[in-house]
């Protein structure tokens, strides 16, 4: 996928009803996908994760209202949408850009980034 993707995607999300992110599944009902996604990751106790293209924020929300002692960051492409994961999990790092373009190998040294677990929901992919 060309860069002019991202871009169309980048604008298309930015653009997205955010209640609309699920499909028909609505705030309820990211506590029973978060709890299935717990169980079947069933990540150890104080693990970092990374929510890679995070939307809205609400299922990393989910996800901690379960399992406090988790800490999880969140990449999204879609300014807006990183604004709303922001507000909805202020303890949260998030980060706006595209996973696929971020230079990992250019980070000051004093930096460390490292996750235990990354996870995403549907996220397009270049291969
Ligand atoms: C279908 S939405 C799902 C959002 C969220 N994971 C959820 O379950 O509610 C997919 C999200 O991935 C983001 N995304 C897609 N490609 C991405 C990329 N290359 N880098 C970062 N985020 C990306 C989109 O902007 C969109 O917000």
């Amino acid at each position: 996928m060309e860069n002019q993707n991202y871009d169309a995607l980048r604008a298309h999300f930015n653009s997205f009803d955010a209640s609309k992110l699920r499909g028909s599944v609505g705030e309820n009902s990211a506590i029973s996908y978060a709890a299935y996604v717990l169980d079947r990751i069933a990540p150890p106790k104080g693990s970092l994760m990374l929510d890679v293209g995070c939307g809205d924020g609400l299922i990393m929300r989910a996800m901690l209202v379960l399992r406090p002692d988790l800490h999880i960051d969140g990449i999204e492409l879609a300014p807006k949408l990183t604004e709303r994961a922001k507000t909805n999990n202020p303890q949260s790092k998030i980060f706006c850009g595209n996973i696929m373009e971020m230079d990992l190998t250019n980070i000051p040294k004093n930096i460390i980034i490292f996750f235990h677990l990354v996870f995403c929901n549907i996220f397009l992919l270049k291969i």
